[in-house]
């Protein structure tokens, strides 16, 4: 018995601190029911009582050591997988650059944020859309030139039926999504629509194939161009600060009846007149009118019962004069140099 104890004290005495990577394998040799040292337990009930006291005092010793030996490679476990300045819990954190939002989603959602605040809710519709909700629904005349293939870029789809081809588009303005609204809820509608759009445009500083919008559209009984003008007013206030102005020019939608186009004064100069409102003290940023009623019959909504005002506006140009950016490109190009100006803005 005592020699197994030496043999066993050795054993453990001899263990170097690559032996046993994991100590849980150690204890399971030497400390578990069934481990070598506790084996020599059970062997040590059956010795004759004289030898008991001595050989209870090395088996207590063996037992002591095991135990040290198993707390040290515990600790060793330790310091090795976490001194390393990866593994380190304790270090201070490494600096992690912050991301910024794009410029274009930091304007959405402030257009959408100040007109939810008057109740307007957001709806969204597909971009690959159809002829008849991009266009025809909206009182545009079949030759109307927008349809023309300069402008639209179209993904012509034949129907089964040889005589009814339906033309598949990439839609030219969020309008369509208002027309999916009129169609699918009943009024007082009050909506607006943010959402990518594309026009077969020559890319350049001043215009891109691929663009944003937002569009609004409220109908109820009795909505007036006064209602537009105030909606309009309280949009740009919130927008670009308590002392900006807005003018209505008359213009021209096929689905809008009177149209027109509102300016606001100049960012930049508050309307002196300086070289980006081109000296005229006035900057356009977006079209509107009433809803033409040829648009509502054709939407299932009675016209003699309500009216409605639309309007809509292009983000980046909104960011553009916002931020004074001078090249639409740079929206599209990623360049993190460009997109890290806006950390802060979120
Ligand atoms: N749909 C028009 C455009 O894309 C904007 C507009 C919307 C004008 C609603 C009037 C009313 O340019």
């Amino acid at each position: 018995m005592i020699d197994k104890i030496k043999e066993i004290r050795d054993e453990i005495n001899n263990v170097l601190p690559g032996t046993f990577q994991d100590p849980e394998v150690f204890r399971i040799k030497y400390l578990s029911r069934k481990g070598k040292v506790s084996l020599l337990f059970d062997e040590f009930k059956n010795i004759p009582p004289a030898e008991k006291k001595e050989i209870g005092k090395l088996l207590n010793l063996l037992k002591q050591e095991a135990n040290a030996k198993y707390s040290n490679l515990k600790e060793l476990l330790i310091k090795t997988t976490f001194s390393t300045k990866e593994n380190d819990l304790f270090r201070p954190s490494f600096p992690v650059n912050k991301g910024s939002r794009h410029p274009v989603s930091i304007v959405r959602d402030e257009i959408i944020s100040i007109f939810s605040r008057i109740g307007f809710t957001v709806s969204e519709g597909p971009e690959i859309e159809d002829d008849d909700h991009v266009f025809t629904k909206l009182n545009f005349a079949p030759e109307h030139p927008a349809r023309d293939m300069q402008d639209t870029f179209y993904i012509f789809r034949i129907s089964e039926e040889e005589s009814a081809p339906e033309d598949i588009l990439l839609r030219t303005h969020t309008s369509s999504v208002q027309v999916r609204v009129m169609q699918s809820q009943k009024p007082p509608i009050r909506t607006i629509s943010p959402g990518r759009v594309f026009r077969n445009e020559a890319i350049s500083a001043r215009a891109h194939c691929i663009f944003h919008q937002v569009e609004g559209l409220y109908i109820d009984k009795n909505v007036s161009f006064a209602d537009l003008k105030q909606t309009l007013l309280y949009f740009a206030v919130e927008m670009f600060g308590k002392d900006t102005r807005i003018r209505l020019r008359p213009s021209y939608f096929p689905f809008t009846e009177p149209s027109g186009e509102m300016d606001v004064s100049c960012l930049i100069c508050g309307g002196k007149g300086c070289n980006v409102c081109k000296y005229t003290g006035w900057l356009e940023i977006l079209g509107c009118g009433i809803v033409h009623p040829n648009v509502l019959e054709a939407c299932k909504i009675d016209s003699s019962k309500f009216t409605g005002f639309a309007f809509g506006m292009g983000i980046e140009r909104l960011a553009m004069l916002k931020y004074q950016i001078n090249d639409l490109r740079l929206f599209f190009e990623n360049d993190v140099r460009f997109l890290n100006q806006f950390c802060s803005s979120f």
